[in-house]
C-alpha cells in the first residue's frame, strides 16, 4: 500500500505537521521511534524569542510569527481534544547583576518588546529575587506552554483526527532513486508514500548527511509549598542560559544545561548542582521547595543554530528539523509553512532562509551521490533492470550515512597514483580509507591526495594506521577530522581506529582500541574500530557507541583469506551495527564468501594493489562483493547428505 504522506518523527514538529496536513485534506501517517525520548517532553516550554535575544532577522521573524500564532493554535488543539495545553502569556523577567554588557544605549532602553526595570522597580515587581540583582529587562510578549501537556494534547488531537501513529517504529534507512524517495526501511518492513517529511529532531543525521547534532539539556523540577491560588512566581525568570519557569499548578522548572556529549543519557550531579546554584542565586526561596524530578533531552542543533525547513534534493521529501532551542515555540509556524508547501505547493519566502542547501559545501550534493543509483555499483544496476521488489537490497548505513556500495578500499601499496585512481573507480567504492600519518609525512602516493580523488563523490575514512597507543590514535583521529574538513567534508566525523603496537603480525591491541573508541565516541566521532575477530570485544565496542566493528579475516596484507570464520559468524549474529570485514581478503572468492556469511561490508586494499592487474582485480572485487551480498539476501540452499535429482521423477512415464 502506498501511503499519502509519511512523517518520520513523532515529536512536536512531526505531530503538528500531521495535524495541519490533515486539516488541509491530506492523509498523513507518522512513524515514531520513541515518543518518550522526543525533546518535546524535556523542554520547559518557553516561548521566549525576545528574552533569548534571537538576532538573525529571518529567525526573529519566524519566531515572532510563531509566538503570535500560539494562542489560536493551542485553542484549536484544546477544542479538538478537551485537554489543556497550559499556554500562558506570562512574560519573562531577565534580572541582571551588573550594568556592564547588559545596558544598551539609553535611546534603546525601552523598545516595543522590552522594558528596563531599575533595582527598586524590579524588586517591587517580583518579590523574592536575589539581593544582588540591580535591575532587569521585562519581556511582556514572551510566555510559555506546558510542553508535556502540549505533547499529550497533540497525541490526542492526532488520534481524534484519525491520523495513524506507528509508535516504536523508527526509520532505518531512506531509499532513493533518481531524486525521489522510494521508501523508508523500518524494522517491520518497507513503507512507501507519495511524500515524506523528516522531523527526526536531533536524530536527523542518522538518516541523511544533514549537519544536525544533539545538544543535551538537563533540567529539574521543584514544587511551591505555598497555596497555589496565589503563586509566589507568576512569570519566567531568565538569566544567561538559566531559566526558572513557574507552572500554574505550583511546579517550577529550572533549566537547562547545554552540553556537547552526543546522546549520553541521564542527569549528572555536576550539572544539576550548577543549575540549582544559579537558580537559587536568582530566586533564593527555591532552596526550600521540595525537589520533584530531574530529566534531560537533546536539542537538535545545526552549525548556524537555525532550523532546516522546506524542500530537499528529492522532489517528494521535505525537511523540518534542527529547531535547537526553539522547537516548542516554532511548532505552529513550522507546521503551517510545511503543510502549505506540501498541500498547496506554496513556499513562503521565509523558508528560503532555512533551506538545507546552505550547508552544502559539496556539489552536487554528496548525499545524493552517495545514495544515487546511477553509479558503478552493479547490484543496483541489476536491481533496476529486473524485478526490483523481489531483490531490492537495503543500503549500507553507517552513522546515518547511506552508501550503496559495500566495498571500501584504501590508497596504500599502489605502484602509482594513476593506478590507485583507476582502482578506486573500478571498485565502485564510495568509501576510501586514508592513513592520516602517511599524508602528514608525505609518504609516496600520499602527497597529492586532495587532487587524486574526487572528494565530492568519495567519502573519506581517515585511519590511525601507525599508532601504537590509544593516546596516539586519539590525536591522529583529530588530525584526520581536520583533513576531511580541508577536503570539503565539513560533516565527516568518521575515523577508522587502528591501535597496533605489534609490527610483525600487525594485530590490534584490544585494550587500547576500546579505550580510544570510548573517548572518541564521547568526542563526537563515528568510530569504525579495526579489531581481531573477538565477539566479546565487538560487543563492548558496540556498547560504547562505535558506528561499526571491523574484524579481520586474517592479518593485514597477508592475503591468507578467511581464517576467523567461526568468530566472525558470532560477531555477525550478535551485532546491531554494521560488521565490516577488514584485512586478509586475498581473492574475490574470499570476498564473496565473507559477504555470503552476512558481513555488511568489506575493506580490501592489498589484494587489489598487489595483484598483477589492479584495476581488473578492483572490478572483480566489486562484482564479488555484490555477488556475495546478493547471495546472502537470496538465502543459500540447505546442504544435504545425499543427492537430490535436479529433474524430479514424478509424472514421468515408466
Ligand atoms: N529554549 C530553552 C532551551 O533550549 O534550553
Amino acid at each position: 500500500m502506498t501511503l499519502d504522506v509519511l512523517i518520520v518523527g513523532g515529536g512536536i514538529i512531526g505531530l503538528s505537521i500531521a495535524i495541519e496536513l490533515k486539516l488541509l485534506g491530506a492523509s498523513p501517517t507518522i512513524i515514531s521511534r520513541d515518543f518518550k525520548s522526543a525533546a518535546t517532553l524535556a523542554s520547559a516550554g518557553m516561548l521566549a524569542p525576545d528574552a533569548e535575544q534571537i538576532s538573525d532577522p529571518a529567525m526573529q521573524q519566524l519566531c515572532w510569527q510563531s509566538r503570535s500564532l500560539y494562542r489560536e493554535w493551542t485553542c484549536k488543539l484544546e477544542n479538538l481534544t478537551g485537554l489543556n495545553t497550559g499556554y500562558w502569556s506570562c512574560g519573562v523577567l531577565a534580572p541582571v547583576y551588573n550594568l556592564e554588557n547588559n545596558l544598551p544605549p539609553s535611546c534603546d532602553l525601552n523598545s516595543h518588546n522590552r522594558y528596563w526595570l531599575d533595582g527598586e522597580v524590579i524588586h517591587k515587581c517580583q518579590s523574592g529575587l536575589g539581593k544582588d540583582i540591580i535591575g532587569g529587562w521585562w519581556y511582556p510578549e514572551d510566555g510559555q506552554v506546558d510542553s508535556r501537556a502540549l505533547g499529550k494534547t497533540l497525541l490526542s488531537a492526532v488520534q481524534s483526527l484519525g491520523i495513524e501513529v506507528k509508535e516504536g517504529i523508527g526509520a532505518e534507512a531512506i531509499l532513493e532513486e533518481q531524486c525521489r524517495v522510494v521508501g523508508v526501511q523500518t524494522k517491520t518492513g518497507l513503507l512507501q508514500a507519495n511524500h515524506y517529511v523528516i522531523a527526526t529532531g536531533a536524530w536527523a543525521n542518522e538518516l541523511f548527511p544533514l549537519p544536525v547534532k544533539p545538544k543535551k539539556g538537563q533540567m529539574l523540577q521543584v514544587r511551591v509549598t505555598e497555596n497555589i491560588s496565589s503563586l509566589p512566581l507568576n512569570r519566567i525568570l531568565f538569566m544567561g542560559n538559566t531559566y526558572i519557569v513557574p507552572r500554574k499548578d505550583g511546579r517550577i522548572i529550572i533549566g537547562a544545561s547545554s552540553e556537547d556529549v552526543g546522546f549520553t543519557p541521564h542527569n549528572t550531579p555536576v550539572e544539576i548542582q550548577e543549575l540549582l546554584a544559579l537558580g537559587i542565586s536568582i530566586y533564593p526561596q527555591l532552596q526550600d521547595y521540595p525537589l520533584e524530578d530531574f530529566w534531560s533531552g537533546f536539542r537538535p542543533v545545526t552549525p548556524d543554530e537555525l532550523p532546516i525547513l522546506g524542500s530537499s534534493y528529492c522532489d517528494n521529501l521535505t525537511f523540518a528539523t534542527g529547531h535547537y532551542r526553539n522547537g516548542i515555540l516554532l511548532a505552529p509556524i513550522t507546521s503551517r509553512l510545511i503543510a502549505d508547501l506540501i498541500c498547496k505547493q506554496k513556499s513562503d519566502p521565509l523558508l528560503d532562509n532555512f533551506h538545507y542547501s546552505r550547508f552544502q559545501t559539496l556539489s552536487p550534493k554528496i548525499s545524493s551521490v552517495l545514495t544515487s543509483t546511477k553509479n558503478s555499483n552493479p547490484l543496483l544496476s541489476i536491481v533496476n533492470n529486473t524485478h526490483q521488489t523481489s531483490i531490492t537490497d537495503t543500503p549500507l548505513v553507517i552513522a546515518g550515512k547511506v552508501f550503496s556500495s559495500r566495498l571500501m578500499t584504501g590508497t596504500g601499496k599502489y605502484r602509482c597514483i594513476e593506478e590507485m585512481q583507476k582502482c578506486v573507480n573500478k571498485s565502485g567504492c564510495q568509501i576510501v580509507t586514508v592513513a592520516v600519518r602517511r599524508v602528514q609525512n608525505n609518504v609516496p602516493g600520499h602527497e597529492s591526495l586532495a587532487e587524486a580523488l574526487d572528494w565530492e563523490k568519495i567519502w573519506m575514512l581517515p585511519n590511525t594506521a601507525g599508532c601504537k597507543t590509544a593516546e596516539e590514535a586519539i590525536r591522529v583521529a583529530f588530525l584526520g577530522r581536520e583533513m576531511a574538513k580541508l577536503l570539503g567534508q565539513e560533516d565527516n566525523n568518521f575515523v577508522k581506529l587502528e591501535v597496533i603496537p605489534d609490527s610483525k603480525y600487525l594485530l590490534p591491541d584490544p585494550f587500547g582500541t576500546l579505550e580510544a573508541a570510548e573517548k572518541l565516541v564521547k568526542e563526537g566521532f563515528a568510530v569504525l574500530p579495526y579489531i581481531n575477530a573477538d565477539p566479546m570485544l565487538a560487543k563492548r565496542l558496540e556498547e560504547v557507541g562505535c558506528a561499526t566493528v571491523m574484524p579481520l579475516a586474517s592479518p593485514i596484507g597477508s592475503g591468507q583469506g578467511l581464517q576467523t570464520a567461526i568468530n566472525l559468524q558470532i560477531i555477525i549474529e550478535n551485532a546491531k551495527i554494521p560488521v565490516v570485514v577488514d584485512a586478509g581478503i586475498g581473492s574475490p572468492s574470499e570476498a564473496a564468501q565473507v559477504m555470503e556469511m552476512g558481513s555488511d561490508a568489506l575493506l580490501v586494499n592489498s589484494a587489489i594493489a598487489l595483484s598483477d592487474n589492479p584495476p581488473a582485480m578492483a572490478y572483480a572485487m566489486n562484482l564479488a562483493t555484490v555477488a556475495g551480498r546478493m547471495a546472502y539476501s537470496a538465502g543459500r540452499m540447505p546442504m544435504r547428505s545425499y543427492a537430490s535429482a535436479s529433474s524430479p521423477l514424478t509424472g514421468t512415464i515408466d
